[in-house]
C-alpha cells in the first residue's frame, strides 16, 4: 500500500497542467458501447485507477481497448455480454453508467448494485426510474439490477428528475439516444461532464437538443457511429491545485483549465482574499498575506461543487475567522474532518454543516484517507502543516488525481510516495 510523505511549510511557484476529466471520461467510455462498430478514439483520458477499473469492466463485456499515452481506441464490434459483475461494479460506483447503453444496445442488462461508499448511501433509484420510464421492466434479483426492454426498443418518454443527478442524467441520455421517438429530461444535470457527454453522443450521430440546459430533448436515431473525440480537462483537479497554492500562500498557474467551468470556486477564492487572473485556458492564483473566512454551500453545478467541499474546509483552517461549510449534495461527506482535527484544526460538525475556527496551526502526523476528495484535503493540509505529514491509503487519491505528487513537486512542494505495510 502507498502513502504520501509531505514536508509542510514550503511555498509553491510556477505552473502545472491539469489532466483530462475523470468524471467525463467515465461516461464517454460507457457511451462507446452505443457505437455500431469501428474504433472510437478518445483523447485526453487520464491515467487513473477509476479509468483502469472501468476499462476492465468494458473488456469483461467484450470491448477491445488499446491505449497510447492518454488516448484510448475502443472497439465494440465483439461485445459478448450485457452482465456487469459485482467484483468490478463494487470497486467503482460509476460502473452503473453501463446500464443505459447496454439496455439501449441489447434490450437487456444485468448490472450489479454498486453498494454504498464512504460518505453515506448513494442511491440509484433515479437510474432505475429512468429505465422503467423508457419502457424497460426493472427488478432487483440477488444484488443485481435485471433490466429487460418490454418491446423491440426503448421508447421515448418524459423523465422528470426530482433532484439534479449527474449519473442518472448520463444514463438517461445514453438510454434514450437509440430509443424510438422523443425523450425529454427535466431537471437534468448541467455539469460540464454532462454537456461533454451530449457533445460526444451527437458527434456519434445522436440528436440531442438544448444541451447545457436543465431541459434536454433527445430524438432517438437508428444507430450511432464510431468517431474521434477529445475529453475536457478536470475542473476539480484544477481547483484542487489552485487551493494548494492558496493554502501555502503561493502564486501559481494551472494551465489547461477552463475558468468558465469554475466560476463558483474562483469567486470563493477571491472572496477569501486571493487574486485570480484567467484567460481562456489557464488560471493564475495569487494568495493574500492573510486568508479571510469564507462560507460555502455545496450544490449542483454551476454552484460550488461538493467535490471541492473537503478541500475548502482544509483551506479555511488557515483563514482568519469562523467559516461555515454546508454540503447539500452529500449530507455525510465529512469523514475528512476528524483527520484534519488530528493535525490540529478546530472544526465542529452538526448535521451537514461544518464550522471551521481559523486560523489554526497544523502539525504534521499520520492521517488516514477515507475517500477520494478527503485524501486530497489531507494532502493540502500536509502542505501547510509544520513538519512531516503522512497521508495513508492513498489508493483513494489515485482514483482521481493523475500523478499528483509529481505535479505538486514540480511546484516546489516536498512530497514523495512511499510504500508501507499496515498493522493487521
Ligand atoms: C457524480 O456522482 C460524480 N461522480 C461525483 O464525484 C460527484 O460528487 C456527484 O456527481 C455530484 O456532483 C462521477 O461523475 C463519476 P449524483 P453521481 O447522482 O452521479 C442523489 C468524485 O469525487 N441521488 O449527481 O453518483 C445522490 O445521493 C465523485 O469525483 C439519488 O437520490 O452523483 C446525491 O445526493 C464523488 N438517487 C445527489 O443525488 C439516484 O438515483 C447527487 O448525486 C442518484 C443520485
Amino acid at each position: 500500500m502507498d502513502k504520501l510523505v509531505i514536508q509542510g511549510g514550503h511555498r509553491l511557484s510556477g505552473a502545472v497542467q491539469a489532466s483530462g476529466s475523470k468524471n467525463s471520461a467515465l461516461p464517454l467510455m460507457a457511451a462507446t458501447l452505443l457505437s455500431n462498430g469501428g474504433a472510437v478514439t478518445l483523447h485526453r483520458i487520464p491515467d487513473l485507477k477509476d479509468i483502469r477499473t472501468f476499462r476492465k469492466l468494458l473488456e469483461y463485456l467484450g470491448v477491445e481497448i488499446s491505449d497510447q499515452a492518454n488516448t484510448l481506441s475502443i472497439s465494440t464490434s465483439n461485445i459478448r455480454c450485457a452482465h456487469a459483475p459485482y467484483e468490478l461494479v463494487k470497486q467503482m460506483r460509476a460502473s452503473i453508467y453501463v446500464l443505459g447503453p447496454l439496455l439501449a444496445r441489447f434490450g437487456h442488462a444485468s448490472v450489479s448494485l454498486p453498494g454504498g461508499c464512504a460518505f453515506g448511501p448513494r442511491p440509484i433509484d433515479l437510474h432505475l426510474m429512468t429505465m422503467e420510464k423508457l419502457g424497460a421492466s426493472v427488478s432487483i434479483e440477488k444484488g443485481f439490477i435485471e433490466a429487460q426492454v418490454r418491446g423491440k426498443r426503448l421508447k421515448g418518454a418524459q423523465i422528470d428528475f426530482p433532484i439534479s443527478s449527474v449519473g442518472a442524467t448520463g444514463n438517461a441520455l445514453m438510454a434514450s439516444v437509440l430509443a424510438e421517438g422523443i425523450t425529454t429530461i427535466n431537471n437534468a444535470a448541467v455539469e460540464p461532464e454532462i454537456v461533454t457527454l451530449c457533445r460526444f453522443l451527437n458527434a456519434m450521430g445522436a440528436d440531442i437538443r438544448r444541451i447545457g440546459t436543465p431541459s434536454l430533448e433527445i430524438e432517438g436515431v437508428q444507430q450511432l457511429n464510431a468517431t474521434e473525440f477529445t475529453n475536457i480537462f478536470d475542473r476539480i483537479e484544477a481547483a484542487t491545485l489552485l487551493t494548494a497554492g492558496a493554502i501555502t500562500g503561493s502564486s501559481i498557474t494551472v494551465t489547461d483549465a477552463d475558468p468558465s467551468q469554475l466560476t463558483a470556486v474562483l469567486g470563493k477564492l477571491e472572496q477569501a482574499g486571493c487574486r485570480v487572473i484567467t484567460d481562456t485556458r489557464s488560471i493564475t492564483l495569487q494568495s493574500p498575506d492573510v486568508l479571510s473566512r469564507t462560507d460555502v454551500i455545496a450544490n449542483p453545478y454551476p454552484l460550488f461543487p461538493t467535490d471541492m467541499q473537503a478541500q475548502w474546509i482544509a483551506l479555511m483552517t488557515q483563514a482568519q475567522g469562523i467559516s461555515h461549510i454546508i454540503d447539500k449534495v452529500y449530507h455525510e461527506r465529512f469523514n475528512h474532518i476528524p483527520e484534519l482535527n488530528r493535525l490540529g484544526a478546530h472544526i465542529e460538525i452538526r448535521d451537514n454543516e461544518a464550522t471551521v475556527y481559523g486560523p489554526e496551526k497544523l502539525t504534521g502526523t499520520k492521517v488516514m484517507s477515507t475517500d477520494l476528495r478527503a485524501s486530497a484535503c489531507l494532502v493540502l493540509a500536509g502542505l501547510v502543516a509544520e513538519g512531516v505529514t503522512e497521508v495513508l491509503r492513498i489508493y483513494h487519491l489515485d482514483r482521481g488525481y493523475e500523478h499528483i505528487e509529481k505535479k505538486l513537486s514540480s511546484l516546489g512542494a516536498i512530497v514523495r510516495r512511499e510504500s508501507y505495510q499496515e498493522f493487521i
